[in-house]
């Protein structure tokens, strides 16, 4: 008797949680159906554009890795493999320092509105019907005056979607001096644009923003601030140029750039004197690394400051299967792509087929501020997506 009334005063909990979401989520669906936005996403990301990534990366490869790593290689992709299959070979690092980590639920430290955030997406023009195309009629849609498209050719089609568009000059090559050309002009965008938050995602991310508010507003903006995901367990061994025939050993951490990293602007602006006006492109080539381990390096190594290492953020190289149904709203960024040569997928499986109950992953996502299309479409299959595209106009 004591049984039956718990259940269903449980039963009565669960339903008024369900209707507390279904009214949070009661956002507008997304403008169009960008099913075949999702397919041209996958494609351009199965074609040859991971492997575009060449520069070629001395140094980067450290003593303190395994033998894989120690010797030099000879393009990024290459750079980015070994680092991520040396990642899983490892295990948890030996006697690791505790370092600051973050994941777990944290109060609010400061209320932020999205205007106080700065997301720099950087693209290229090759891209922008490829990948681009499928992030503005998803997350960016609902998050425009937050959102600034780093780019390097001018094309109306963009234009027409936002005015936050900026050509960077740089060049077009995946070259790391082109890498850290786009960086350093979205450094200097968001120092100009007075706001107190500096996140910067790949073309091929899916940011939550949700997810994103709550996280930063953990933290006070004049702090010293940087959050992300690093692809490595332990720091970067690097040799830094200290002078015109001098070298010396260096290692930092620093957070992967495909899986989105922010960062404080009171960290910012201790950042200038090695990346404002053109000093980026300088410190980069200091240390011969890609613009994502030049954050590291003026952040860690520079000016002492700890990566904070989060859990929320996901890259390409990550098998995002293994990120449970029940945690991905919580997620801040996720990203599609190839891994291990199959497609990165979240995991759908649940209590339910996806037959029986096609709404089960846009319910584990209820929580977030939109249907998250952009998750859904291009990581699900064909079928899976066309479901899915129904049930974001339902909710
Ligand atoms: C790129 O060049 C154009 C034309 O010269 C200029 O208007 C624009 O400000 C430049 N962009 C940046 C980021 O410097």
């Amino acid at each position: 008797m004591l049984k039956r009334c718990g259940r269903r005063l449980l039963l009565a909990l669960a339903g008024a949680l369900l209707a507390c979401l279904l009214v949070l989520t009661a956002d507008p669906p997304p403008p169009s159906l960008p099913a075949e936005r999702g397919r041209r996403a996958l494609r351009s990301l199965a074609g040859p554009a991971r492997a575009a990534l060449a520069a070629p990366v001395m140094g980067a490869a450290g003593a303190a890795g395994p033998g894989a790593l120690a010797r030099e290689v000879h393009s990024l992709s290459e750079y980015f493999s070994l680092l991520t299959r040396a990642r899983r070979d490892a295990g948890p690092p030996p006697g690791a320092a505790p370092r600051p980590a973050d994941g777990h639920p944290r109060t609010l430290a400061e209320p932020l509105a999205p205007r106080d955030v700065f997301i720099a997406v950087k693209t290229t023009k090759k891209f922008h019907r490829a990948r681009l195309d499928l992030l503005l009629e998803t997350w960016i849609s609902r998050h425009k005056e937050m959102t600034f498209i780093f780019t390097d050719g001018e094309d109306e089609a963009l234009a027409r979607h936002t005015g936050n568009v900026v050509i960077t000059n740089c060049s077009a090559a995946h070259s790391r001096q082109a890498l850290s050309c786009k960086m350093a002009v979205e450094y200097d965008r968001f120092i100009e644009s007075g706001r107190k938050w500096f996140c910067h995602v790949d073309d091929d991310n899916y940011v939550n923003m949700r997810a994103l508010l709550r996280l930063l507003a953990s933290y006070p903006h004049t702090r010293d601030v940087y959050i992300g995901k690093p692809s490595l367990d332990r720091p970067i061994q690097a040799t830094e140029r200290v002078s015109e025939n001098k070298v010396r050993p260096v290692h930092f951490w620093f957070a992967t750039g495909g899986a989105g990293f922010c960062i404080s602007r009171g960290l910012a602006l201790k950042m200038s004197p090695w990346a404002s006006g053109g000093h980026f492109m300088s410190t980069a080539e200091r240390i011969r690394l890609p613009d994502d381990c030049t954050i590291g390096y003026i952040v860690e190594a520079l000016l002492g400051v700890p990566l904070i290492r989060s859990g929320l953020f996901h890259s390409h190289l990550e098998n995002l299967q293994q990120v449970p149904t029940s945690e991905l709203h919580k997620q801040v960024t996720l990203s599609y792509g190839m891994f291990e040569n199959k497609r990165n997928a979240v995991h759908m499986k649940g209590p339910f087929s996806v037959e029986a109950d096609p709404s089960r992953t846009c319910d584990a996502h209820s929580a977030a501020p939109s249907p998250l299309p952009a998750l859904c479409l291009p990581l699900g299959s064909q079928t899976r997506l066309e479901k899915k595209t129904t049930l974001s106009s339902l909710i």
